[in-house]
């Protein structure tokens, strides 16, 4: 089945750019780095990768007749400022379940996609502790907009459900023809992995145009079992929504967790040190959430020779910038040690 015959907002106007990364390749020496901005996409407040997701889920939500978002996700969650920027450009309401998945993170006044929850004009906001059912919350939330004769939708968190991961598919033939027309042979494409949809979605995609180009996954949350386990589930969902029915090989789904450090949204060294090495080499700016901490193992993997040289490497930005601004103090009070880091590499 073809993505235009899916319900779809149109949010994105052009193509995001695939740019070459001299500076870094130089840097790396060996193989030839490239990444995709969807970090810039236009369209919806700051940009990212659940603008291309929304773009189905919206429209899902308002052929079914919904007044009202409903979705989840973490204190700083991205997934939780576009949603609310979709809804606002439908003229419809939203309510964000927030997961305080480290003890103690949810600051009222905090900056970053916090700070534009508040601007963008939320209807409410309920923060929950880490390990409780985000599902049961918007689930409740539900049920109070129908007794008040509204009319809820649930977006899962990240937007990563059969219908959110079509903005991938759709990414994944962007992404081919944009190589093809640039005469760029793809030897692999690299990609943060959190709730999973943006993995699955061009795993998808890629399988659909029958391309064979490897895609790696780089975990911010979960252990790689999980992680492949969760996404080899979510497509097989996607495909059968997209009515194809040739399997899809489960090793294909390759997660890397070693890069994720103590756990979600938590610091490491490797993600301070890449952040800033991206920002001096190519002035390009990632989140330590998940952005930084996929560029530190597609960095970590080019210099424990995963790639070969005169291969060429695209990493996914997926945005999240806005995140960067609530944890200056990771940049700010380590410079010392963070410069030491990065003169030695
Ligand atoms: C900036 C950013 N990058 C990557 C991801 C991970 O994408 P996915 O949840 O589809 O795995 C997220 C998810 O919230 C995100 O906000």
């Amino acid at each position: 089945m073809e993505l235009d015959s899916f319900p779809r907002r149109s949010y994105i106007s052009e193509f995001t750019p695939i740019e070459h990364m001299e500076k870094l390749s130089m840097h790396l020496g060996g193989a030839n780095f490239f990444i995709k901005r969807d970090d810039l996409m236009k369209g919806l407040t700051e940009g990212g990768n659940k603008i291309r997701k929304l773009e189905f889920a919206v429209a899902d939500a308002l052929m079914q007749g919904a007044d009202t978002l409903i979705t989840s996700g973490a204190v700083q969650s991205n997934h939780c400022r576009l949603t609310l920027a979709a809804a606002v450009k439908e003229g419809l309401n939203c309510r964000l379940i927030l997961e305080e998945r480290v003890p103690g993170s949810y600051n009222k006044m905090a900056s970053g996609n916090n700070l534009l929850f508040h601007i963008l004009g939320v209807e409410k906001i309920t923060v929950i502790p880490g390990n409780a059912d985000a599902k049961v919350e918007m689930e409740k939330e539900l049920n109070e907009l129908t007794n008040s004769g509204r009319k809820g939708y649930i977006i899962p968190g990240g937007a990563s459900y059969e219908v959110g991961a079509l903005g991938y598919v759709s990414c994944a033939e962007e992404i081919l023809e944009q190589a093809s027309s640039m005469n760029l042979s793809l030897d692999y494409l690299v990609t943060p992995t959190g709730s999973g949809g943006t993995y699955t979605g061009l795993l998808a995609g890629f399988f659909k145009n029958n391309s064979d180009i490897p895609v790696l996954g780089i975990n911010v949350s979960r252990d790689r079992i999980a992680q492949e386990e969760l996404v080899y589930n979510l497509i097989q969902k996607v495909l059968r929504k997209l009515e194809i029915d040739r399997e899809f090989p489960a090793g294909n789904v390759r997660c890397f967790d070693q890069y994720v450090g103590p756990g979600y949204s938590l610091p490491t060294d490797q993600m301070k040190s890449a952040v800033k090495l991206l920002g001096r080499l190519e002035g390009i700016l990632c989140d330590p959430i998940y952005s930084g901490k996929g560029i530190a193992g597609l960095i970590d993997l080019a210099k424990q020779g995963y790639f070969k040289p005169g291969e060429n490497i695209l990493f996914l930005h997926t945005g999240g910038v806005p995140a960067l601004y609530a944890h200056a103090d990771l940049f700010l009070s380590e410079e010392s040690e963070l410069d030491r880091i990065l003169e030695s590499q």
